[in-house]
């Protein structure tokens, strides 16, 4: 059967995202290679071939299972490249307060925010914090999305940290997506510890310690005015770096700080949320390599207005992916179908500039860009697809979840019939 493949068919329309090398920028973020009636050749958990159903059908069809995709759109699988998901339990409280009108930082005063998911991490809530990880993971596969970077940052001192990314790690191995882990010891300096202190615990022992065990692929710090400044962030990124783990940054969210310019300096993999970030930021990042990821469900769950400048990124050349942020303070929701919405009526995003931020150029934004988030011949087949017969239905019918079938590395990880385990591809 794996070797022999399926084929996916009758695509009203598959958006293979072809034709361009990289990451889209300017105009051509827009570009979605669209086939109309298109399919897809799966075998070996790879496409084998992409093209019009007929044409499909005449060269592979004889023998092969086909699923039918008549009347549906076909897209590569969300990369939800930017998630807090391993957290202990909700902030509701943090919620009320902030609805009754309190800002991010009163409430982290007040007992609540971040150090609130820290101090029930440290208490110890394994088998909590694994549930969720396990629930949250499946969840984000009826959504569409098949991998998730992950990253660390509610324990904040070295054993729990580690924790965090074991249990990442251990749930990666037995859930569908493919889950990213990234490092973010330097999230916020923990209450019981100094600022230089902390930095050199990051950078002396908790750095060695995660990239001897292998558990982080990036490292990320949160760089703004109630965190990590930019000459710590450099000093932690640059630790990092010597001991293999790449580099992402929170910048520019609360306060401009200078954080995209370090990130493109040093060749981050990408800087994100960017609310604040200005001509000069834009600049910078058009000039990278680095991925300038938006959160626009961040600001949307904070009640603020200030949402990032897209259109000014996309048209000075950066090269824009979305994510969703999900965690429990400031945007708890993994559906990447929601966050386009909020792209394109509050950022003025197209929703085809908002599909192709959020497959292609978010795998690049996970270094996964040459394997995933595009669908042509030797991509791996991770697939989405949507009950709605033009792709723009996507964001334009928000908080709505119009996955149909979720396909990880060509195994139905999920459909609208449930969950399944049968190897198809
Ligand atoms: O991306 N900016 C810092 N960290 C998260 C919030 C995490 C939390 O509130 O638990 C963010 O918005
Ligand atoms: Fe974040």
């Amino acid at each position: 059967m794996m070797r022999i493949g399926y084929i996916l068919a009758g695509a009203r329309q598959l958006l293979t995202m072809r034709g361009l090398a990289g990451p889209r920028r300017g105009r051509n973020l827009g570009s979605l290679g669209i086939i109309e009636d298109g399919a897809l050749l799966v075998r070996d958990g790879r496409i084998a071939a992409v093209g019009s159903t007929a044409d499909i059908m005449r060269r592979y069809g004889r023998h092969r299972a086909v699923v039918d995709a008549a009347g549906k759109v076909v897209a590569p699988a969300f990369v939800d490249s930017h998630t807090h998901l391993a957290f202990p339990a909700p902030r509701l409280l943090d919620y009320e307060m902030r609805i009754a009108g309190r800002s991010y930082e009163e409430i982290a005063r007040a007992g609540g925010g971040i150090y609130s998911s820290v101090e029930r991490v440290r208490a110890g809530c394994e088998g909590e914090l694994r549930s969720n990880i396990l629930y949250f993971a499946q969840q984000a596969l009826t959504y569409g999305t098949a991998t998730i970077e992950v990253k660390s940052g509610y324990g904040l001192d070295t054993e729990s940290e580690i924790g965090l990314l074991e249990a990442i790690r251990d749930v990666g191995r037995v859930v569908s997506p493919e889950l990213v882990p990234t490092f973010l010891g330097a999230h916020l300096v923990p209450r019981d510890s100094s600022r230089r202190t902390y930095v050199r615990r990051v950078i002396e022992e908790m750095i060695p310690r995660v990239a001897a065990a292998g558990l982080a692929e990036f490292c990320d710090v949160f760089c703004d005015r109630i965190a990590f400044s930019v000459g710590e962030a450099e000093q932690i990124l640059t630790a990092a770096a010597r001991f293999g783990m790449k580099a992402k940054l929170h910048g520019e969210q609360l306060a401009r700080t200078g954080a995209a310019l370090l990130g493109a300096r040093l060749g981050a993999v990408s800087v994100d949320h960017l609310e604040r970030a200005g001509p000069k930021e834009i600049r910078a990042l058009a000039r990278s390599q680095t991925i300038a990821t938006l959160l626009p469900g961040a600001t949307f769950h904070l009640g603020r207005h200030d949402y990032a400048p897209a259109r000014a990124l996309v048209d000075g050349g950066a090269a824009v992916a979305l994510a969703t942020d999900f965690n429990p303070g400031t945007c708890p929701t993994l559906s990447m179908q929601m966050i386009l919405s909020l792209a394109c009526t509050e950022m003025r995003l197209s929703p085809a500039e908002t599909m192709a931020a959020a497959t292609v150029n978010a795998a690049y934004a996970v270094g996964r860009g040459e394997r995933l988030g595009r669908l042509d011949a030797g991509m791996q087949a991770d697939i989405a697809v949507f009950d709605v017969e033009d792709y723009r239905e996507i964001p334009y019918y928000f908080g709505m979840n119009h996955c149909w079938m979720t396909i990880k590395r060509g195994r139905i990880a999920w459909s609208r019939e449930g969950f399944t385990t049968d190897e198809h591809g």
